[in-house]
Parts: structure tokens; sequence; C-alpha cells
């Protein structure tokens, strides 16, 4: 498998098998660490790091995975780079290209990630859009493979907004790889039905299939995962978060929906979470609307099925399988 030369902007450009490449690659990376194995096959090479939204895993995700490559990293934050204000996205794609061997952004649209990778002649990673967070798919897919030994067959459940990156990530990657995917909201967080209907072509494919249930035990009922995300994402407006709370409350994830799930259910997150009260806007939530905890309750944050932690390492193990995957020239998993 050689992924050379790739852009990794969204799952819906990457074969189911180019998918399990990258997870088998980022357990071989694991291995490796574990062990104390030194996998600084890139020494000499410079990635670059833009974040035009906040960041804690995937920032050090990439620097850590870099570093461990041999590669050196430019961090460029929010609002101390020229991007967007006073040069264009396709002017930084082509002054980075000439000194960096690949290139990392998070922000907004997926247009804006999708026109830096047109114009830039290295990789191009996406960090997270407002419609897709592809590198948080293969750490969650890592995850679960090491909690169940397979993929294939899984339920997988999103609780929650389920019109944002993560679900619609989530619905992508799961129908290429033959995981049942079903979004647990209220309709009108469902999913885009032209997203739906690419994916349903995936579904079809590998033997998976979609559901959208808005009734939280008949979705939940045996499940393998259970997955939610926060009810407000990085910029949205603040104004929203009344009509969240008022509309996905129903749709937290409570200890009665785990053992509603299989026996063996764990929980994912992404994180950040909201699960008390020991975060600025969590508390700020509660003091103008009387929540201890939003999209999960910290019982379940806090339990033995919750592997949000082990999901959250495995951020640099992928991220490192991705970055290797398409800079090097050669199957590094053939070594
Ligand atoms: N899950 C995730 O992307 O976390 P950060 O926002 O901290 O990078
Ligand atoms: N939906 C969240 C994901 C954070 C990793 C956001 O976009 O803020």
């Amino acid at each position: 498998m050689k992924l050379t030369g790739r852009d990794f902007l969204t799952l819906k450009d990457f074969t189911s098998a180019e998918i399990e490449y990258l997870i088998a690659l980022a357990a071989d990376l694991k291995a490796k660490k574990k062990k104390g194995i030194l996998t600084d096959y890139f020494r000499g090479r410079n990635v670059a790091l833009i974040f035009e939204k906040t960041s804690t895993r995937t920032r050090c995700s990439f620097e850590v995975a870099a570093h461990d490559l041999g590669m050196g990293t430019t961090y460029l934050d929010p609002k101390g780079s020229q991007i967007g204000k006073k040069e264009s996205i396709a002017d930084t794609a082509r002054v980075l290209s000439g000194m960096f061997d690949g290139i990392e952004y998070r922000g907004f649209g997926q247009d804006i990630v999708e026109e830096l990778a047109r114009y830039a002649s290295v990789p191009v990673w996406n960090g997270l859009t407002n419609e897709y967070h592809p590198t948080q798919m293969i750490a969650d897919m890592l995850t679960m493979h090491e909690q169940f030994g397979t993929l294939k067959g899984l339920k997988l459940v999103y609780m929650g907004d389920a019109r944002y990156n993560m679900a619609n990530s989530l619905m992508i990657v799961c129908a290429k790889l033959g995981i049942h995917f079903v979004a647990c909201a209220p309709e009108n967080y469902f999913p885009n039905k032209e997203l739906i209907a690419q994916c349903e072509a995936y579904a079809q494919e590998s033997g998976s299939t979609l559901a959208f249930i808005s009734d939280v035990m008949e979705a939940t009922k045996d499940a393998d995962v259970i997955y939610t995300d926060v009810w407000v994402s990085m910029g949205e407006p603040d104004e929203v978060w009344e009509e969240r709370i008022r509309d996905l409350s129903a749709y937290k994830v409570t200890m009665d929906i785990m053992n509603n799930a299989k026996e063996s259910a764990i929980f994912l997150h992404c994180l950040p979470a909201f699960h008390d009260l020991k975060t600025q806007i969590g508390k700020e939530v509660y003091e103008k609307y009387g929540v201890t905890d939003m999209e999960v309750t910290d019982e379940v944050f806090e339990s033995e099925k919750s592997k949000v932690f082990e999901e959250a390492e495995n951020r640099m193990h992928t991220i490192k399988a991705i970055m290797a995957a398409t800079l090097s020239e050669k199957d590094l998993l053939e070594e």
C-alpha cells in the first residue's frame, strides 16, 4: 500500500483498504513506541501546523508525532499569522510549500482546507473543519479495534448534534468499514441528505447499515459503541446554547443508556467533554441554564466503560501514521 503525496482531507477520498492500512500502520508505530524503537525516518524534514481554532489533542499529537518521526514543527496559532487577513489561502499554500514537507490545517469551512490542498505542492492534513474531522476517525477506529479485536459488524451509535464534523465523519468511516451506524438525535439534527446518500453507497459495498432514530432506547439497543460530542462546536455562536440544551438534553449519555447497550459496550468521545463543572464554559452554562453536565454524565465519563483517554492517546499514534504514510516513498508496513 502506498499513499505517497496524498492529501488527507476527508475519508470520502480513501478506500476501506487504505483506511484499514492507516489503522494497521498506527498500531505498528504504537507498538514500536512502547518498545522504545525509534521511528525517526524523516530526519531533516519539517511540517507546518496551522490552527485557526484552538486545540489540545490535535496540536500535541502532530507535534509529538512529528518529533518522533524526526521532523521539525512550526505552529501557526489562530491570531499570529497573516493567513486570511493579509494573505490568501492560495498564496499561503505556495509560500509554505517552499519551506515545509507537509501542512496541517484546522479551521472553519472544508472549502478552505480543500483550497489549501489545491495550491500546496506538499501533503495537506485536515486537523478539523466544520464538516469533517478525519484524523480523529483513525484514532477512534484504532481504539475500537483494540477493544473488540475487529471492526466489521460492530454497531456504533452517535448521540447529539449529528449534523456536524464528528457525526459526518463517523458516518463515513463506519459506512466504509462495515460498521453499523446509528445517528440518535431529534430529526432536525440528522446529517444532510447528500452525505447520507453518499454513505448509503459506501454501506452497500461494505455490508453495513445506516439508521436515523430519535427514540433513545430503540437507537442504543445492542450497541457496541456509544459516541457523543459537545452540543456547541468551536466557531458556533453562544446564542445556540439555549436551543441545544433544550433539544439535546434527552440525548445525554447516561448509565441507563450504557446499560441498554451491550454489556461489553464502550463509551467514546473525541473530547474535550462537558461532564462536570470544572471548566469555565461548564460553569457559565450552569450559571445561566442550571445544568451540571451536558452531553455525558460524570458517572459514564469516569466509568470502566469509558475509553476516552485511550482514544486520546491514539490520536498521536494515528496522526503519526497519517503523516508517515503520506510522506514516505515506500510502504512502511513492509519494513
Ligand atoms: N478531539 C480533538 O480534536 O481535540 P482538540 O480540539 O483538543 O484537538
Ligand atoms: N464538534 C467539535 C469537535 C471537537 C474535537 C468541534 O468542532 O468543536
